[in-house]
């Protein structure tokens, strides 16, 4: 019999694919657009799904894991699996996979892409020549900072802010810092990173911080109102990682009164909505969760997120597997 899967929304056709090949009966959500918490708990109860193929959109919390009793696995394709109740699932004895490696070098490139962008002001500058406001070369039009020599500070080194701290220091010769839960030893030895015990350390010295850490209870609001002020005014802060890392409207505040002098952001706190104000200032730039967004890279989620699939209704321990 084939293994029925609910798939919550349609991915690059390669994971389909694949998933199809070997042997899988998938239900797919026809729309797409993000399920609403009702659609998704009556879409999951419509079979008797052996699992769920779902996406970072998808709350899966214990009214959705109690929307079918049969569902044994969710493979989420992304890296990030804070939208999953990863402690219920758990003591339900249900499996949670992710999407690890696949998007390190996509989300590493989209995260240097907002150095530069916010360092050298390059959406204000586009919004300027678009509404007819260039009138020539001047000396002083849309100076911003460059990155060569500077010092980058990395929150979270594991592997993409390891990826992103290469680049820096590789492509830019900055100089490194860092602060992580557990230490680093290859970014240390290999990119003279040096470590800070605190995430304050880091962002006390660093011209340019970068976010990769997990959206953790320890980690949601890790940079709040009083250390964004311990930021030197000529800072930058830049993020990647989940937008609950960052009291969003502290950050609205704090560039507001020039705290620190921008901000560039690919995730916010309650996406798709932005805090109050975020979206009138100039000195922010602003793309919509789009760090992992490439073809190849999707297609490879896609891959990835249904071989965890097959490993698991195949008898196997799943690659990336969670829980
Ligand atoms: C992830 O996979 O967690 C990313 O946020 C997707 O872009």
């Amino acid at each position: 019999m084939a293994h029925s899967l609910y798939v919550t929304r349609r991915i690059p056709e390669a994971g389909l694919k694949l998933l199809r090949e070997s042997g899988f009966d998938l239900d797919i959500n026809p729309d797409d657009r993000i399920l609403k918490k009702q659609e998704l708990i009556e879409a999951l109860g419509l079979r008797q799904y052996e699992g769920v193929l779902c996406l970072l959109t998808d709350t899966i919390d214990r009214e959705v894991l109690d929307a079918t009793q049969t569902a044994r696995i969710y493979a989420n394709y992304a890296v990030g699996y804070n939208n999953i109740d990863i402690d219920e699932a758990k003591k339900r004895g249900i499996t949670v996979t992710n999407t690890p490696g696949a998007l390190t070098e996509s989300v590493a490139e989209l995260t240097v892409t907002l150095m530069l962008a916010i360092t050298r002001r390059v959406a204000e500058a586009d919004s300027f020549v678009r509404e007819g406001k260039f009138e020539g070369w001047a000396p002083s039009l849309f100076l911003g900072s460059d990155l060569l020599g500077k010092t980058v500070g990395i929150l979270g080194a594991g592997r993409i802010g390891a990826r992103v701290a290469e680049i820096c220091v590789q492509g830019f010769k900055m100089r490194l810092i860092y602060h992580d839960v557990t230490r680093n030893e290859a970014i240390e030895r290999e990119l003279k990173a040096e470590f800070r015990d605190t995430p304050e350390a880091v962002l006390q010295e660093a011209d340019i911080v970068s976010v990769h850490v997990p959206l953790l209870e320890s980690t949601k609001h890790l940079i709040n109102a009083e250390l964004l002020r311990s930021m030197k005014r000529s800072a930058y802060l830049i993020n990647t990682s989940r937008g609950s890392v960052i009291d969003e409207s502290a950050l609205v505040e704090a560039l507001k009164e020039g705290v620190i002098r921008g901000a560039a952001l690919d995730v916010f706190e309650n996406e798709p909505r932005l805090a109050a104000g975020l979206a009138a200032l100039s000195n922010v730039v602003l793309t919509p969760h789009i760090a992992s967004a490439t073809e190849a890279t999707r297609s490879e989620m896609a891959i990835m997120a249904a071989r965890n699939l097959i490993d698991f209704f195949e008898g196997r321990v799943p690659r990336n597997k969670i829980v």
